[in-house]
């Protein structure tokens, strides 16, 4: 299990996740407690927040994404849920629900906190980030096995990960999915999101960051992501979304 807290950029060997498929029950791939204050029980910002997460895992499912603050200052709590382009309204309300539930036990105290899964992303906040890119929570993780030619492999994923970056960013989803020929009839598929309240010129600007991150996670792997608070790319030689 992998926790950090006073996050920079964390890289998980990720051979054992690449092997978990994305089952309901399936381990979060990462949570990470934030500085930002703590709470006591009974405090009026444990009931914020959990009429927040309450909040979100309705709001969630529909359109695959939620965003929402509850109570006031100084015991205001603010929130978002993510869950992938791809995955049902069903299966991202049980993933909001879990996520909601474990981060709770992982971060019992504190007042921000993020957890991410193959399905959702689950944040929250004593301090508005609403609109604000977050290079703070990030991470990557990478397959462990190496390409044969990893300066063409390196070359395709990079250009099909920016051309997917130009397809999100101006869609209302914030959301792209493709794939593209490797050598003969293999080929790499990609994917890229973000969190919709960012602007389109944020978002860009956030997949553009994180693409930026490719040669030091997962140069020459035949799969990897890097996952932040706002945005989050992955590539692998093998189909997996859902069509
Ligand atoms: C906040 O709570 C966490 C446990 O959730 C604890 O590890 C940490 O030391 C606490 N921080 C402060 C400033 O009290
Ligand atoms: C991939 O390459 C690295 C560095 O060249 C090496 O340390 C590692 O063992 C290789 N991985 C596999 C699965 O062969």
């Amino acid at each position: 299990m992998s926790s950090v807290r006073n996050s920079s950029f964390v890289h998980l060997l990720a051979a054992f996740a690449f092997l978990l498929q994305t089952t309901f029950g399936a381990d979060p791939l990462l949570h990470i407690c934030s500085d930002t204050g703590n709470f006591s029980a009974y405090d009026p910002y444990e009931a914020n927040l959990r009429h927040l997460t309450g909040y979100l895992s309705i709001q969630a499912p529909p359109s695959g994404f939620g965003l929402g603050s509850i109570g006031q200052n100084p015991n205001q709590a603010y929130g978002l849920a993510l869950c992938r382009g791809d995955v049902s309204s069903q299966d991202c309300k049980t993933c909001v629900v879990e996520a909601g539930s474990e981060i709770r036990k992982r971060c019992p105290f504190d007042k921000g906190a993020i957890i991410w899964y193959d399905d959702c992303l689950f944040k929250y906040s004593n301090v508005e980030f609403f609109g604000r890119i977050d290079n703070r929570n990030m991470f990557s993780m990478y397959n462990l096995n190496n390409v044969s030619e990893p300066e063409v492999f390196n070359a395709k994923t990079r250009g099909l990960l920016s051309q997917l970056a130009n397809e999100a960013y101006a869609n209302p989803k914030m959301y792209a999915v493709g794939e593209m020929e490797l050598y003969g009839s293999e080929k790499i598929y990609g994917l890229t999101q973000c969190t919709r309240d960012l602007s389109n010129d944020e978002c860009m600007k956030c997949l553009d960051g994180i693409i930026g991150k490719l040669p030091s996670c997962c140069d020459g792997k035949e799969g990897g992501r890097v996952v932040g608070g706002s945005c989050n790319i992955r590539y692998e030689i093998y189909p997996f979304v859902n069509a």
